[in-house]
């Protein structure tokens, strides 16, 4: 995280969005091949699908034969995290953005984005959402809409490094959030402006608990107050004294307007960075008597935090040294966690959820070829998977604008949506495979195995659902297209000298995460389905399932499970917790774009014909909703 740079970027995040995207005229090789006449007019707009920069990956130490024993018991083990659900990570869009993903008003959503949602219903129940970030600060609701059909306006005021920014936002934001909530399983939080105590603006929240009702589980006030004096949102005396003393201020503000019947939902303190060393740590903010004074008023308390940070402008940190020290170094994943331990009892002893709010692999867009690679995948499991075990109750992945390359997904620019579908990053693989390792019963306790001796390189979780080992999670950080450093787990439950019956399962199930290489950007596939390249996809998996069965020896009590290198393996070890996590069968939302392109151009991004593995009950040729106002 940075200083100052950090509100230069604030500012340019919200004019990028309105005019001075990046664009690139060196397409991706990916888009340039001759089967493609579509992509060769038009040009490259947007970090993730444009930037064409491949890491390279870390060279590989040696796993010594590559055998590591798992020894699970019956009945739990020490060190497991409060039961949590496969909704457990969810997302957090940037709210000046927040139009071309969701769509400008009620009856135009957007289909991709359904889908996106769809297929976290179908493995978790439901997906968490948020709207909102830096840019809530500055946001306005004009009652009577925006001009020209947009939920989002961004108005220029002042110039250069006076510039105030300055956000309207149409109810029809609001609408679209409702909709969205009609159709595929979305919980919402909305982010509410504290720029300015004197001015409160209640409206957001107002038309927010009308519109969403029980779908709105939260509102944010204050995003990262401990960056107000760097973001110049207050001045330098501002104290972390000031700031529980205003959020009591304008929490009356929100009990006086009648309009905001409920007032116990909100979501705070939001402080990002005094792991940092240039915010405040949770415990600055309970020593004011924050949770005392305002506990019955939070639905979640929250954090945010990213682990370094891509905001200085002199010269931008190297991410291929970034990517052994915070990214593929469970450690360091450990020490993201650990500062927040006496937080997370905290709050299971006032009962409260404790939520990381915003998160990504670096503040200011994350890194190219690292937020954009397959590092991205590796690093967001297995942060998740430790935030579970340090007994977070949730936690949300950022996405910005087309700028961030960190974004799990995102669409193409404004006018390129008639032939362009979007681009899905890696991390919206690791979103999948997370709710997938937790699965929708809300059961889900996660144990860190310390595996192969806590090495950085292969970390390994085990989830447990009432009392039963359910799951094993298997990572890989490690690149070695030769083979030499797969590892084999032997995965034992009971027996051996743990003075339980052996309980090894016959068969286990096993699906794979893989990539070519960890610094790979493009050829992920989960279960050997894919959402393709560059502006490829329309939301939906392709490809066909593939899974692995593998039988046990249950005579020795062992269960030896491959980690190619890289990957990551989800182990079921029941059917049930397999059948669990496979989710039912989901709506799907059919996008006009591919049939778009097809016929324009005669060509159509997915391989093949688009193979549904499971039954579509419900399909939406286009979304179209009466509109009933
Ligand atoms: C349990 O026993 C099997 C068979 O002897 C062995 O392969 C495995 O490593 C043992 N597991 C542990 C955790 O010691
Ligand atoms: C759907 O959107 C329309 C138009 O914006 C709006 O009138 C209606 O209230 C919305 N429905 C829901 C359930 O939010
Ligand atoms: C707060 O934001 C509003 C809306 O953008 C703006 O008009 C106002 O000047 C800001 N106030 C402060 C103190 O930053
Ligand atoms: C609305 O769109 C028109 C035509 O593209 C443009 O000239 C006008 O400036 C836009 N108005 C606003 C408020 O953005
Ligand atoms: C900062 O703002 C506070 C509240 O508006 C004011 O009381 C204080 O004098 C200001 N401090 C400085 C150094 O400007
Ligand atoms: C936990 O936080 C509370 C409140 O700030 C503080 O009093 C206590 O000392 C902290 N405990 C530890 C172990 O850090
Ligand atoms: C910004 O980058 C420059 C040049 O690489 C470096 O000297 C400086 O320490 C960096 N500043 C921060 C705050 O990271
Ligand atoms: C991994 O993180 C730990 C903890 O921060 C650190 O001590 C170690 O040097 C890191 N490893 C690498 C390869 O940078
Ligand atoms: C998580 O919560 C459980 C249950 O309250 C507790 O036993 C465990 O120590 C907690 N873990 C951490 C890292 O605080
Ligand atoms: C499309 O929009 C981007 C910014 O969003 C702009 O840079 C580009 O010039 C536009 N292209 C056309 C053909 O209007
Ligand atoms: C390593 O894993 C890959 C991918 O599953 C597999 O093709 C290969 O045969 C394995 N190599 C060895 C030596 O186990
Ligand atoms: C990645 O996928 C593309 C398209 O499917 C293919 O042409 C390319 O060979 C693959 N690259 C690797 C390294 O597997």
């Amino acid at each position: 995280m940075s200083l100052l740079s950090r509100f230069y970027y604030f500012v340019s995040l919200l004019s990028v969005v309105s005019c001075s995207v990046t664009v690139y005229t060196n397409l991706n090789p990916f888009l340039t091949g001759t089967a493609n006449p579509a992509f060769q007019t038009a040009i490259c707009i947007g970090a993730v699908p444009c930037d064409g920069n491949v890491l390279n990956p870390i060279p590989n130490p040696s796993l010594n034969g590559g055998q590591f024993a798992i020894q699970l018991y019956s009945g739990g083990m020490t060190g497991m995290g409060i039961p949590v659900s496969g909704s457990f990570l969810g997302f957090s869009i940037e709210l000046s953005v927040s139009n071309a993903v969701l769509g400008n008003n009620g009856n135009t959503l957007n289909p991709i984005f359904l889908n996106l949602m769809a297929n976290m219903q179908a493995r978790a129940g439901k997906t968490l959402v948020r709207v909102g970030g830096n840019s809530q600060e500055s946001a306005t609701v004009v009652p009577s809409g925006l001009p020209n059909n947009t939920a989002i306006e961004k108005p220029q005021v002042g110039t250069d490094r006076t510039f105030t920014p300055v956000l309207l936002i149409s109810p029809n934001l609001i609408y679209a959030m409702g909709n969205i909530s009609t159709l595929v399983n979305v919980e919402w939080f909305i982010g509410l402006p504290f720029n300015d105590t004197s001015n409160p603006r209640t409206t957001l929240a107002e038309i927010a608990q009308s519109v969403l009702g029980k779908n709105l589980i939260g509102m944010q006030l204050g995003n990262e107050p401990d960056l107000y004096t760097t973001n110049q949102l207050r001045n330098s005396s501002y104290t972390v004294q000031d700031y529980t003393v205003e959020w009591g201020q304008v929490l009356q503000d929100y009990q006086q307007d009648s309009k905001v019947p409920n007032t116990d939902i909100f979501v705070a303190p939001s402080i990002c960075c005094g792991l940092s060393g240039n915010g405040w740590m949770p415990e600055q903010v309970w020593d004011t008597g924050f949770l005392t004074q305002y506990g019955n008023n939070l639905a979640y308390i929250a954090v945010e935090h990213y682990p370094t940070n891509n905001c200085n402008d002199t010269g931008p940190l190297d991410p291929e040294q970034q990517m052994p020290q915070f990214f593929l170094n469970h450690s360091a994943v450990i020490e993201l966690s650990q500062p927040y331990a006496n937080t997370s009892q905290i709050a299971a002893q006032m009962n409260k959820p404790f939520i990381m709010f915003e998160t990504n692999t670096a503040s200011c867009g994350g890194f190219s070829g690292l937020s954009d690679s397959f590092v991205s995948a590796l690093w967001t499991i297995d942060y998740a998977l430790n935030m579970a075990s340090f007994n977070f109750s949730n936690a949300l992945l950022h996405v910005g604008g087309q700028s961030d390359y960190y974004n799990p997904f995102t669409p193409p620019t404004t006018n390129q949506t008639s032939y362009r579908q979007w681009s899905i990053g890696p991390t919206y693989y690791a979103a999948l495979v997370v709710a997938e390792a937790l699965g929708p019963t809300g059961d889900a306790q996660v144990l860190d195995l310390g595996l192969n001796n806590r090495n950085d390189l292969t970390p390994g979780y085990v989830i447990y659902e009432q009392g039963n080992p359910t799951r094993v999670v298997l990572i890989n950080s490690l690149t070695d297209p030769s083979g030499a450093s797969n590892y084999t787990a032997l995965i034992s439950v009971g027996g051996n000298n743990t003075g339980q019956p052996g309980a090894t399962p016959a068969t286990v199930t096993v699906k794979y995460l893989l990539a070519p290489s960890a610094t790979d950007k493009w050829n992920i596939t989960w279960g050997g389905q894919t959402f393709g390249g560059p502006f490829a996809s329309d939301g939906r998996l392709t490809g066909d399932l593939q899974t692995y069965t593998v039988t046990c020896d249950q005579t020795n009590n062992v269960c030896p499970i491959t980690v190619p290198a890289p990957a990551v393996a989800v182990v079921f070890l029941t059917p049930e917790s397999f059948a669990n996590s496979q989710g039912s069968a989901t709506v799907t939302f059919e996008t006009t774009i591919a049939t778009a392109v097809h016929n324009k151009h005669g060509y159509r991004q997915s391989d093949g014909p688009r193979k549904v593995k499971r039954p579509r009950r419900t399909i939406f040729p286009r979304i179209r909703i009466n509109e009933s106002r």
